[in-house]
């Protein structure tokens, strides 16, 4: 029992060097830099009390088709402003998937999530705790285009915010037809605003963290659920290293889950 404690406790603080290594890399933030791209202030989210495709069970297209979909989808403003739709990244066959808010400044330059300061610290997260690689899991976001502030300026930082709720069920069927195709063991939520949209309740995530959930929508029919595990997101411990601790008891609980539900 003892050395089990001593086991964790070192874990811990080697999760913990690991993580400060990562911040020292990025601070101070040089001039001019923008912030993180998670929002400072959570909109309200009011998801739909379910999916529009909560009847289809089956994938109705290939990954490749959808994502060709992504491409070219005008359902709302965002599709008209951004530089690169940032449709998702990782294998295919991932037991996990990793769902933020919605693409940043980085991530609209290069088309991929997480790719910016917050998404290097993921990254870390994932090697430190899981003992995963970045192409081990899949990652994507709640929209797959970045909210701006000022559409007009897709090259300005300090130009994010978060998306509004028509945005967000615009954007919604392309997670679950990802979800379908994918069929993870478990989504990992990162921050409110996936929280709530995935979730369906409007709560903060400091309160929702700490256990897991079913995600309320039934993709693969009765008696299948989907393991949602809510999260800080990583841009939220870039400000407040604080979090890095609770955010490590829930990689944990993912851990074990995963190691129950066999690989990654
Ligand atoms: N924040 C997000 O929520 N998603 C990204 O892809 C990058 C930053």
């Amino acid at each position: 029992m003892k050395r089990e404690l001593a086991g964790t406790a070192r874990d811990l603080a080697a999760y913990l060097r690991t993580l400060d290594e990562n911040l020292a890399e990025f601070s101070p933030a040089p001039s001019g830099v923008r912030s993180p791209s998670a929002p400072a202030a959570v909109p309200s989210v009011k998801p739909p009390p379910e999916s529009p495709s909560k009847m289809q069970n089956k994938p109705a297209v290939d990954m490749d088709s959808l994502s060709e979909q992504v491409n070219k989808c005008r359902k709302c403003g965002l599709g008209h402003a951004r530089l690169n739709a940032v449709f998702g990244v990782g294998s295919r066959k991932a037991k996990v998937v990793f769902v933020g808010e919605g693409p940043g400044f980085q991530e609209d330059h290069r088309g991929e999530p997480f790719v910016g300061r917050s998404g290097q610290l993921l990254d870390k997260i994932i090697e430190t705790v899981l003992g995963l690689k970045r192409s081990d899991v899949y990652i994507a976001n709640i929209v797959k285009c970045h909210p701006m502030k000022n559409p007009e300026t897709p090259e300005a930082h300090g130009n994010d915010r978060p998306p509004t709720p028509e945005e967000i069920s615009a954007c919604r069927p392309y997670l679950d037809e990802q979800l379908r195709l994918i069929k993870p063991a478990c989504i990992v939520t990162l921050g409110s605003v996936a929280t709530k949209v995935l979730l369906g309740i409007d709560k903060g995530i400091s309160t929702v963290r700490g256990r897991s959930y079913d995600y309320p929508v039934e993709l693969f029919g009765p008696g299948h659920p989907i393991t949602v595990i809510p999260t800080y997101h990583p841009a939220a411990l870039l400000r407040n290293p604080n979090l890095k601790r609770d955010t490590w008891e829930d990689m944990k609980m993912l851990k074990s889950f995963l190691e129950k539900a066999g690989g990654e």
